[in-house]
């Protein structure tokens, strides 16, 4: 059911073949690099990049911007503690910033972090603290394949194997990302959830929920978990949340923010800690980096997240174009993800091997096609790592509509046409710290 109608628009050109070629050797075939006046249709991310509805829009002129004990922040604190369930919350200036607060908090030099997947920022952050960042994915998680409900799920037996290795006492700190964007956006049932908390008491464990996509979770485990059958959204995002610890979040996915984050959690201690961090690096804390207007706008997209009619509209309209490319025949990731449909490169180029990236040919040519921006999800993203070779494209919230839609899938179809014309790349420079360098590495076709 459609449960949106335009107030604002902006417009949008595609342009030239010609254009676009160039913008892409200028770019150096990294999609990060493009301009997005360049871009037709951007599906880079889902970060930050959504509409915000008018009742966003007039928190925004509302929003106090005092430097300490400001309105928005109360806001903010009353919309965390009744759509999420915890009542200590320290801003930030987006998911990151929230992760270096709480990491830097919780882990030191040599320890382990176990998590469904690492999403890179996290797995940055971890081993920043010069921890070992583990994942513990369960089998069949990087099968594009298999049609399982929670693929995205935590492998107990996985991370039990880790613990028997290193120690318990090098573990103090489990990590469960909902829904798992490393692992094409797949959901974790509470089930799961449930058996991660009982496991992260276990070994004596904090247990952090990366909440980033909680509602769009809590949308699948309304469909797909039978206990939840009859239950809604916001019963079990609070149900499934209030197993956690502490959460930390990007505002600019589920708070359908174009900026913010924070953590939150019920213990003294632990929110003593992550205030003082954050006065470090952050901001103080009633505003944590973000100015008193946007932390006013993410309160109010927080508790329209769990709105009934905008998740169904949200995750339904995401599968729907994983249904549209699946029937003009591109190979897909199944089933959809929540917030982005992930494209199976692999299965596209064949004939290109892992080191020449397949996943990153895939990106420019749907650019060069069609004006059309994903981002690569594979070997170029996560070197060493034995992962499928993936593109998403990730949907904005509230923004695109089915002849967007279209467009996308007739340039998919187009690039699979003439697929036997395309080479792979090769990096040509790349930056300092290695786990972010598909952010900024320039590449070459081969
Ligand atoms: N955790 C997860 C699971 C994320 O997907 C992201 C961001 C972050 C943490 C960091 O949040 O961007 O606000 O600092 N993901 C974006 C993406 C960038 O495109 O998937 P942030």
């Amino acid at each position: 059911m459609v449960a949106y109608k335009s107030k604002v628009v902006e417009r949008i050109h595609l342009p030239s073949k010609e254009r676009r070629t160039k913008a892409l050797e200028e770019a150096g075939y990294n999609a990060f690099n493009l301009p997005a006046d360049d871009v037709f249709i951007d599906l880079l991310t889902d970060s930050g990049t959504g509409a915000m509805s008018d009742d966003q829009w007039a928190a925004l002129l509302q929003g106090d911007e005092a430097y300490a004990g400001s309105a928005s922040f109360d806001r903010l604190e009353s919309a965390v503690a009744d759509v999420m369930g915890f009542d200590r919350v320290v801003p930030a200036h987006q998911g990151r910033g929230a992760e270096n607060v709480l990491y830097g908090s919780l882990l030191s030099e040599g320890d382990v972090a176990l998590n469904n997947t690492h999403f890179d920022t996290t797995r940055a952050h971890v081993s920043n603290q010069g921890a070992d960042p583990v994942d513990c994915p369960v089998a069949g998680a990087h099968d594009p394949a298999t049609n399982e409900p929670f693929k995205g799920d935590f492998s107990l037996e996985r991370a039990r194997a880790v613990v028997d290795e290193v120690g318990a006492e090098r573990v103090p700190l489990v990590i469960l990302t909902i829904t798992n964007n490393s692992t094409a956006g797949q959901p974790v049932s509470v089930a799961n959830t449930r058996r991660v908390r009982a496991f992260a008491d276990e070994i004596d464990a904090t247990f952090v929920i990366d909440a980033c996509r909680f509602a769009e979770n809590a949308y699948f485990v309304t469909r797909r978990e039978d206990e939840f059958a009859d239950a809604r959204v916001p019963e079990v995002a609070r149900e499934q949340l209030g197993l956690a610890d502490a959460l930390v979040m990007s505002g600019k996915k589920d708070g359908l923010a174009n900026v913010g984050g924070f953590v939150a959690t019920d213990d003294e201690a632990l929110f003593e800690r992550c205030k003082q961090r954050a006065i470090l690096y952050e901001g103080f804390p009633t505003y944590g980096g973000m100015a008193g207007r946007d932390v006013a706008a993410m309160a109010v997209g927080l508790r329209e997240a769990v709105e009934e009619a905008y998740i169904e509209d949200r995750v339904e309209q995401v599968r729907e174009l994983g249904a549209m490319l699946e029937e003009a025949g591109v190979p897909v990731y199944t089933p959809t993800g929540g917030h982005a449909v992930y494209l199976d490169a692999g299965a596209t180029f064949p004939d290109i091997p892992a080191e020449q990236f397949p996943g990153q040919a895939l990106v420019c040519e749907l650019y060069r096609e069609g004006g059309v921006r994903g981002v690569e999800l594979g070997s170029f993203a996560f070197p060493e790592t034995d992962r499928p070779e993936l593109v998403r494209l990730a949907v904005p919230r509230r923004t695109y509509h089915r002849e967007h839609f279209e467009h996308v899938v007739e340039t998919a179809e187009a690039v699979l046409e003439n697929r036997q014309e395309v080479s792979g790349l090769e990096i040509v420079s790349n930056p300092a710290v290695p786990e972010l360098r598909h952010f900024s590495a320039a590449l070459e076709p081969l």
